[in-house]
């Protein structure tokens, strides 16, 4: 499903250049979920951006359902946003100008699968029901981030690409919404990469990976 060979990002800085990823290497199966940890500053954002296609790897290779996303142009790049990746991002990026219920339906749109039923069902699931006529600044932080959520996933993405999507709930919330991930991907067969700094989180995902000094290592989350 998502396969990521020996990636490298460099961001130029005022100090200099900035070698973020240095070789990061990844296979996650459809079906199947990975949790990707890794300090903070270590890259963990960066390569979701990468596998999403918003940046540009330097040198590397990454292909989804084997068609390759580095070497895609823009619009290649936008439309595998659009049609095959369902992605959570940290800051949450929602349309300040659209109600909740038209910023769950947003991306679904773009794709054309609108499919009301499913986001009433997403909506229901992530405690969103009440709020689909209220705007992002009408809402918590939490709250953002199931919106957030929710959005990613009403498209029903082949890939989804999640940063720290509980980060901003409580445990018995973060533990629902991981729930709700976990149950999507073993009925869809989609798969799941998921940053995550809760250790406990992690360990209920298939498998883990951890990102440090710009590389992969199999080190445990304990
Ligand atoms: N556009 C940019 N220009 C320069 N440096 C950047 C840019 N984006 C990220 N960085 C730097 O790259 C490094 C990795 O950032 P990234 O956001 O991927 O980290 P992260 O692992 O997601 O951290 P966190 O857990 O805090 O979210 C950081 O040192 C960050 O300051
Ligand atoms: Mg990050």
């Amino acid at each position: 499903m998502l396969e990521i060979r020996d990636i490298a990002k460099t961001y130029p800085t005022a100090q200099g250049p900035l070698a973020v990823l240095r070789g990061v290497s990844l296979d996650l199966a459809g079906g199947t979920s990975l949790a990707l940890t890794g300090e903070s500053g270590s890259g963990k954002s960066t390569l979701l951006h990468l596998a999403a296609g918003l940046e540009k790897a330097d040198s590397g290779h990454i292909a989804i359902d084997g068609a390759p996303v580095t070497g895609l142009d823009d619009a290649g790049r936008a439309r595998l946003r659009r049609e095959t990746v369902g992605i959570v991002f940290q800051q949450f990026n929602l349309i300040p100008s659209l109600d909740v219920g038209r910023n769950l339906a947003f991306q679904a749109r773009l794709a054309g699968r609108a499919d009301p039923d499913w986001q009433a069902v997403l909506a229901e699931r992530l405690g969103l029901a009440p709020l689909l006529a209220r705007y992002p600044e009408q809402l918590s932080g939490g709250q953002q981030q199931r919106v957030a959520i929710g959005r990613a996933l009403a498209a029903r993405p082949r890939l989804i690409l999640a940063d720290e999507p509980t980060g901003n709930l409580d445990e018995a919330t973060g533990d629902a919404v991981l729930d709700l991930l976990l149950a999507l991907v073993a009925e869809s067969g989609a798969a799941l990469l998921m940053v995550t700094h809760s250790a406990r989180l992690a360990a209920r995902l298939d498998a883990r990976a951890h990102l440090h000094a710009g590389r992969i290592g199999a080190e445990p989350v304990a």
